[in-house]
């Protein structure tokens, strides 16, 4: 402590005096805080959203005819959480958005520290995601993992506009503060092979025959945990539910985003309901618990952050401690 602190918080004779002084070595107290820094149960900052594919087609078709193939790797829709002061993040540690590349267009290659991976709702076997040099076919239904650093670019060689859904866990990046970008030196990477048996890419027809295989874990579910390969921030679960299905879900830490790939139904959060129906997506943020009622039979894929609640030991459902 310095002679001059010394002589200047001697000098305080009340509280307010003492925290003007605090002020001048910048500090704050930790008595008489605007708000606590600890609290029972998570603080519920986001709320539940439900975005519609019948929405974001037209809205992304029209961007065809006025965003340019020189931005064509940026002409998405953002889910951005509809709370005030937010215009990215779906849930807190991630982002999903609607992108589409049109019949003939490239999209340059780039590749970010951030892990991202699509969901495909229309495309065909020569529209293409190139990572790291090998073309990945992407038909729909079909999902695609491009890991950290891994330089990724598009190619959509057939005659209709390819859509699609994608998950980054950017929010978290922003938040931690590693982010690097950077765009391929040749502008767009040329592919060296057609690869559909990628690592990367899990194919529509393999994980629902894996699905459908699997036992139910409640009347009518069915799960199937995809990987490896594997995101270390953030899992993939498929899920088919029977038509008239209901699923009750209790709320738990991991950050969620729903995709519904196939069917229609209904999902009731904190008081809302949501109609859903395929390339449909939903944000269910940390703490919320839920149910989903399907009205056909329907496939759903969810993407949640549990691995990174996992692995910080915060993976917690209903009670939190005492669960
Ligand atoms: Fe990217």
């Amino acid at each position: 402590m310095s002679d001059s602190s010394s002589t200047l918080f001697d000098s305080a004779q009340d509280l307010p005096a003492l925290h003007a002084m605090l002020e001048q070595v910048k500090m704050k107290n930790g008595w008489a805080k605007p708000t606590p820094s600890l609290y029972p149960v998570p603080k519920q900052n986001f709320v539940p959203a439900h975005w519609k594919f019948s929405d974001a087609r037209p809205a992304l078709h029209a961007a065809g005819r006025l965003v340019g193939t020189d931005k064509a790797e940026r002409r998405n829709l953002i889910m951005a959480n509809p709370i005030a002061g937010n215009d990215y993040a779906t849930v807190a540690s991630l982002v999903g958005a609607y992108q589409m590349v049109k019949a003939g267009e490239a999209a340059r290659s780039h590749r970010h520290t951030p892990n991202a991976m699509r969901i495909i709702l229309e495309g065909g076997p020569k529209a293409y995601t190139i990572v790291d040099g090998h073309s990945i076919p992407m038909m729909p239904g079909d999902i695609l993992l491009t890991p950290n650093g891994s330089f990724h670019g598009h190619d959509n060689q057939t005659d209709d506009e390819a859509y699609w859904i994608d998950i980054l866990d950017v929010p978290l990046v922003q938040f931690l503060g590693p982010m690097f970008f950077e765009v391929h030196p040749d502008s767009f990477q040329s592919s060296q092979q057609v690869s559909p048996n990628d690592s990367m890419r899990f194919v529509f027809e393999d994980y629902i025959q894996k699905l459908l295989n699997s036992s139910e874990i409640a009347e009518g579910v069915k799960t199937l945990l995809l990987g490896p390969p594997v995101l270390t921030t953030f899992d993939r679960t498929v899920v088919h539910l029977k038509a008239h299905a209901i699923w009750n879900l209790p709320a738990s830490t991991p950050n969620q985003i729903w995709v519904v790939v196939k069917g229609e139904g209904k999902t009731k959060v904190n008081g809302q309901h949501f109609d859903w129906k395929a390339g449909d997506l939903m944000a269910i943020p940390y703490w919320n618990a839920f149910q989903h009622s399907a009205s056909q039979d329907s496939i759903l894929i969810r993407m949640s952050d549990a691995p990174l609640m996992q692995f910080l030991g915060w993976n917690r459902t209903g009670q939190g401690f005492s669960a």
